[in-house]
């Protein structure tokens, strides 16, 4: 069975976006947020397939860090946290962009995002407010009392739980530096300008590993985690000419790092971040030390001496890296004359692996069973009647199912049914014995380059 065909597209032709968008309501990958009462700029909901889809990520991100040699273990932090931890860590006086607006037709914008030389994009006057900075995090009040309650922040990030949590961990789980703490979970921010879909929201859920190390080794494993996060990023299918790494200059680093290099994605909109990795240093840990009191150091045994463990981190958007893989996988073909649309996703990402297709209704008695059996097996799998098998073909290409198993006349007598590939569209007979075997080879995934 052919798995993930080459990415064959060129440079240059790119799916837009409004394609995207549209094949993602249409298929119930992903709808507006509260789309009925017009929506909420910069936030969606997953559908059926948007939901299986991320689940596949999440799963191979997890998979991915089992083949680092030292261990990971996994938090799940709150979402919100009090004011004191986000002074502590910077975010109250940096995390924030900086914004204008234009005094004519009130539009707000990114102030690095226009050309401030120019005209106003939305009316066409020229007359800017001055630049300030705007904090991109969302408060709340915590506690029911009016007066007695506190302010308090969404996450803008997910690491920080992980910093707080550090001593916890450490001598819950007797984890030995260096080892990584990692989580998957959701964080806002109020982004002055949500925009290109999902690559800009203010609802995004982010996989992130916090590597924790001895000073000495922390460039080392900077450099490692790197070329790590770009193996996967190739082991999940995303076409190699479209990836790049970018280290951040000087000027462009985060307060709290000390490196950063991005790994970035070719979309039609430009070079992108699609993942950051950085060398965090001691910065979080020593910010929570001070302003906790706590002492978060570290007892090294051969040197008899207590220190402040460096952090390396891999943060990448759950939602993000949906987009690119939507984007990267995104083809339209000609088959029998037609054209087709075609998502060439890896068949561990596609959020169906196989569906089940009899002929005709006649052949529902033997299709159905081996839809349940699959099911119950753990396979994506769905299950579709209705309409000539051609249309159910392009219906399931569109979704990227990577396998058809159609079941048909001869089937009863020769227990074969016919396996059809989603990427070259050929077709085989096959023992109905042997689907499940030829599916694991196909979910088969290499982390290791
Ligand atoms: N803890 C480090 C951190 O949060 P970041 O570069 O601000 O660093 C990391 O975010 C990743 O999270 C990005 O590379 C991107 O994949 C994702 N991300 C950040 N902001 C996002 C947004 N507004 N919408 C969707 N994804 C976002």
């Amino acid at each position: 069975m052919d798995a993930h065909a080459p990415n064959s597209t060129s440079e240059g032709s790119f799916v837009t976006l409004e394609k995207l968008v549209s094949l993602c309501k249409r298929r119930g990958f992903i709808f507006q947020s509260a789309e009925i009462y017009g929506g909420v700029t910069g936030l969606y909901d997953n559908g059926p397939l948007g939901t299986l889809m991320k689940q596949n990520i999440r799963n191979l991100w997890k998979q991915s860090l089992n083949h680092l040699e030292q261990d990971v273990v996994y938090i799940d932090g709150a979402l919100i946290g009090p004011e004191a931890m986000w002074k502590a860590s910077g975010h109250i006086s940096n995390f924030h962009d900086p914004m204008v607006d234009c005094m004519v037709c009130k539009h707000r914008y990114r102030a690095d995002d226009i050309n401030l030389e120019k005209p106003c994009p939305h009316c066409g006057n020229k007359q800017w407010t001055a630049v300030r900075d705007f904090n991109l995090m969302f408060t709340t009040q915590v506690g029911a009392n009016t007066g007695q309650s506190t302010t308090a922040y969404l996450r803008p990030e997910t690491a920080q739980v992980v910093f707080v949590n550090f001593k916890n961990v450490m001598t819950s789980s007797r984890a030995k530096i260096p080892f990584g703490i990692a989580q998957i979970g959701k964080a806002f921010r109020n982004e002055i300008t949500p925009k290109q879909f999902l690559f800009r929201m203010r609802e995004f859920e982010q996989m992130e590993l916090e590597w924790f190390c001895k000073p000495s080794e922390s460039n080392d494993f900077y450099n490692f985690l790197m070329l790590q996060r770009m193996m996967f990023m190739h082991a999940i299918g995303i076409t190699k000419e479209r990836l790049r790494l970018h280290a951040h200059a000087q000027g462009e680093l985060s307060h709290y790092s000390r490196g950063t290099s991005d790994i970035e994605y070719h979309f039609s909109f430009g070079w992108k971040e699609l993942e950051g990795i950085a060398h965090r240093g001691d910065y979080d840990l020593t910010q929570h030390m001070e302003h906790s009191g706590k002492d978060l150091k570290v007892y090294d045994e051969e040197t008899k001496e207590s220190y402040t463990p460096h952090v390396v981190e891999c943060s990448v958007g759950v939602d993000r890296l949906f987009l690119t893989l939507l984007f990267d996988a995104y083809y339209e073909d000609t088959v029998e004359g037609e054209t087709r649309t075609v998502l060439r996703l890896h068949p561990a990402i596609a959020p169906i692996t196989v569906a089940i297709l009899p002929l005709t209704k006649k052949q529902h008695d033997l299709a159905h069973p081996l839809y349940k059996k699959l099911k119950l097996a753990n396979y994506s799998v769905e299950y579709d009647v209705s309409g000539s098998i051609g249309k159910r073909y392009r219906r399931q290409d569109e979704i990227g199912t990577p396998a058809c198993i159609t079941v048909d006349f001869d089937t009863p007598t020769d227990n074969m049914v016919t396996l059809r590939h989603r990427d070259s569209t050929k077709q085989e007979r096959i023992s109905i014995d042997d689907i499940t075997k030829r599916l694991d080879e196909l979910l088969k995934i290499s982390f290791l380059g």
